[in-house]
C-alpha cells in the first residue's frame, strides 16, 4: 500500500541548538539510528535498500518532486534480507549509497531528523507521516510551525535528496571518471583522460579517450561518456567530471565543451579535478538551438 508523507529538508548549522529547541516544542527524543541506504538504477522513482543497526532490511520504492516548499512523497515499504541489496546491485547497479546518522524526535505526528551525513555535513528534516498527523492540511501547518519555530531561513532549504546532493557532487563522479581513466586507450598520446556524466535519472555514464593511430580519428574522453549517456536512452546531463592521469586539472577541450552544452546548460556542474565550475563558464555564448530557429 502506498503512504504519503510531507516533508521539507534544511541544513543545519548547528544541531545541538536544534535539538535543545525541539526539545523545548515538546518533542519527544524517541531513538538515535545508524543507517546506511543502498539506492538502484531504476526506470521509475526511487528505489533503496535500508539497513540500521536493528539488522534485516527495508527496500523503500518512493516518489518525490525535488521542491523546497514542503512536498508529498508517494512511498512503499518492504521488510527483506539485506542479502537482496547483492541481488539488485547485480540485476540493477547502485548508483550511491547514503550513510547517515539520525537523531530522530517526534511531535505530534511529525518525525523530526537530525541527520549528520557522511560526506555531506548536518541537515534537519521534517516527514509528517499521514495520517498520524491529521489530513494534509494539517500536515502542511504543522510543518510550517516547526519550520517557523526553529528559525529556518529559505536559502538554507534543499530541495533534493541526500543521494542526488552526493551523486551531483563531486565525489562519485570523479570516481566514475577515474576508473574510465584507468582504462583510457592513449597509446600515442600517454595522456589517459577520463570523464563522466550524471543523467537526471541519477544514471552516470562514463568513458575514457579512445585514440587511433590514424591520429585525428582519436576520440576524447567526454565524447565516450556521452556516447554510453546516449546509447543508454538518456539526452540530458545534470553535472560532469573530466580527470586526467598526468595532470591535476584537465580543461575540456572547446570541441567537448561544445559537445557538453548540448546536453547540459549553463548552470550544469563542471568537476575538474579538485576544482568545481560550470557549462556556462567554460562556454559563454555557446552556440545552441536558438541559433537554427
Ligand atoms: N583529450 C580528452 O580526452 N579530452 C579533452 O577534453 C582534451 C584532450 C584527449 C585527446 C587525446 O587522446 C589526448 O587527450 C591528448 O590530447
Amino acid at each position: 500500500m502506498a503512504n504519503v508523507n510531507v516533508e521539507l529538508k534544511a541544513r543545519d548549522p548547528n544541531p545541538e541548538v536544534t535539538a535543545a529547541r525541539c526539545l523545548n516544542l515538546g518533542a519527544v527524543a524517541a531513538d538515535t539510528l545508524n543507517q546506511r541506504d543502498v539506492y538502484f538504477h531504476t526506470h521509475r522513482g526511487r528505489l533503496k535498500l535500508r539497513t540500521q543497526d536493528a539488522g534485516g532490511g527495508e527496500l523503500i520504492a518512493y516518489r518525490r518532486d525535488d521542491a523546497t516548499e514542503a512536498s508529498e512523497s508517494t512511498y512503499v515499504r518492504a521488510a527483506v534480507s539485506d542479502s537482496v541489496s547483492e541481488a539488485l546491485d547485480a540485476a540493477l547497479g547502485t548508483t550511491v549509497v547514503v550513510s547517515k546518522r539520525r537523531r530522530l524526535y517526534l511531535w505530534e505526528g511529525v518525525r523530526i531528523h537530525l541527520d549528520e551525513v557522511e560526506g555531506l555535513g548536518s541537515f534537519i528534516e521534517f516527514e509528517a507521516v499521514l495520517p498520524d498527523a491529521g489530513d494534509i492540511e494539517t500536515a502542511r501547518g504543522k510543518v510550517a510551525r516547526l519550520r517557523s519555530e526553529l528559525g529556518i531561513e529559505d536559502d538554507a532549504l534543499v530541495g533534493v535528496g541526500y543521494a542526488d546532493l552526493l551523486m551531483d557532487g563531486p565525489e562519485a563522479l570523479v570516481r566514475a571518471a577515474r576508473a574510465a581513466m584507468e582504462n583510457a586507450y592513449a597509446p600515442y598520446s600517454q595522456f589517459k583522460v577520463g570523464a563522466a556524466v550524471r543523467a537526471p535519472t541519477g544514471a552516470i555514464y562514463a568513458g575514457g579517450n579512445v585514440e587511433n593511430v590514424a591520429y585525428p580519428q582519436g576520440q576524447c574522453a567526454e565524447a565516450s561518456a556521452l556516447g554510453a549517456l546516449v546509447a543508454a536512452g538518456e539526452t540530458a546531463i545534470t553535472a560532469v567530471a573530466v580527470v586526467a592521469e598526468r595532470v591535476e586539472v584537465c580543461p575540456p577541450c572547446g570541441g567537448c565543451r561544445q559537445r557538453l552544452s548540448e546536453f547540459g546548460g549553463a548552470s550544469t556542474s563542471v568537476y575538474l579535478g579538485p576544482t568545481a565550475t560550470t557549462l556556462g563558464e567554460l562556454l559563454p555564448g555557446a552556440f545552441d538551438r536558438k541559433a537554427l530557429a
